[in-house]
């Protein structure tokens, strides 16, 4: 995938900066390139997950991946948008076919997550954190998003589709996402631009494994992991759920991914979906 040049130096930055199909597909890991039925690098596409959704489903067992780093109708959870112009960050989706429906489907997205923020580790973006259920926090300001579609069951094996949004250079640093909600790219939080082909390879990797196990074990193989990476974790919260709102502080998740929020009321209310309004209070250093 290359970029065209002209007068614009905007653009002129993209060329150098945008993503190389080619290197990404060649530096996938073992159990990736294993799996691998479909690798699609665009240089401009609406919705990578979009895409995927309406592409053929790869066979059990294997995976099928679309990216870009110009998205013009990205889609986030709830139907919201997801904004990544030319060259400010990385789209990524994959494709996954289990054979069938895994346990804790709904919490496969809490597991991707731990993959994503742990590959980030791995390249020295360290000790990103994890917004239940699917945004990526750094510096407590949204670095990306995860969102899981599945398509309709056929036979048994059902078809999921993640895609990660992350913004790599959004040039201003930190801008006010106009939601009320501050946003980080990866640059200002790594303290350097990572290599992005590389971001990407790695990605694919991580996904892929996480799929692999999460066929297996569910969410149980990730659980334990949570905690450290739980930004919600004793924060005060405000969550709407599909007829109320319920307030309290966070108090990690269950064995299924669910959501524990302390109500105060003496036993802690569990959530499943839901979309978080508001948090207060940092929790007290340990
Ligand atoms: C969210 O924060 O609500 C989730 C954002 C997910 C964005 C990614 S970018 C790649 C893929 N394609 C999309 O249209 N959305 C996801």
């Amino acid at each position: 995938m290359s970029g065209s040049c002209c007068s614009n130096p905007g653009l002129h930055r993209l060329t150098m900066t945008s993503l190389d199909g080619d290197a990404i597909r060649a530096g996938v890991g073992e159990l990736a390139a294993s799996r691998l039925a479909g690798f699609e690098a665009f240089a401009e596409i609406d919705s990578t997950n979009s895409y995927l959704m309406h592409s053929e489903a790869p066979a059990i067992g294997a995976i099928r991946v679309a990216l870009t780093d110009n998205q013009t109708a990205g889609r986030g959870r709830h139907g919201r948008t997801w904004q990544s112009p030319a060259g400010s960050g990385l789209c990524l989706s994959v494709a996954y076919t289990f054979g069938r429906q895994p346990r804790d489907l709904a919490a496969l997205t809490l597991a991707l997550g731990l993959g994503v923020a742990e590959t980030l580790d791995g390249l020295g973006a360290e000790g990103v954190q994890l917004k239940w259920p699917n945004d990526l926090m750094a510096d407590d300001s949204k670095l990306g998003g995860i969102l899981t579609e599945a398509q309709a069951p056929s036979r048994g094996a059902i078809t999921v589709v993640t895609g990660i949004g992350i913004n790599l250079d959004l040039r201003e640093g930190r801008l006010d996402s106009g939601l009320g909600r501050k946003v980080i790219d990866l640059e200002r939080f790594a303290g350097e631009p990572l290599e992005r082909n590389k971001l990407a390879a790695r990605l694919i990797d991580g996904i892929c494994e996480t799929f692999v196990t999460y066929e297996t074990s569910g969410f149980e193989a990730f659980a334990a992991r949570w905690p450290r990476r739980d930004w919600l974790l004793g924060r005060g919260l405000t969550i709407s759920l599909a007829q109320e709102q319920l307030t309290g502080v966070g108090a990690g998740v269950a064995e299924d991914g669910a959501l524990l929020v302390d109500t105060g009321s003496g036993a802690f209310s569990r959530v499943t979906s839901g979309t978080i309004v508001s948090t207060a209070f940092a929790r007290a250093a340990p």
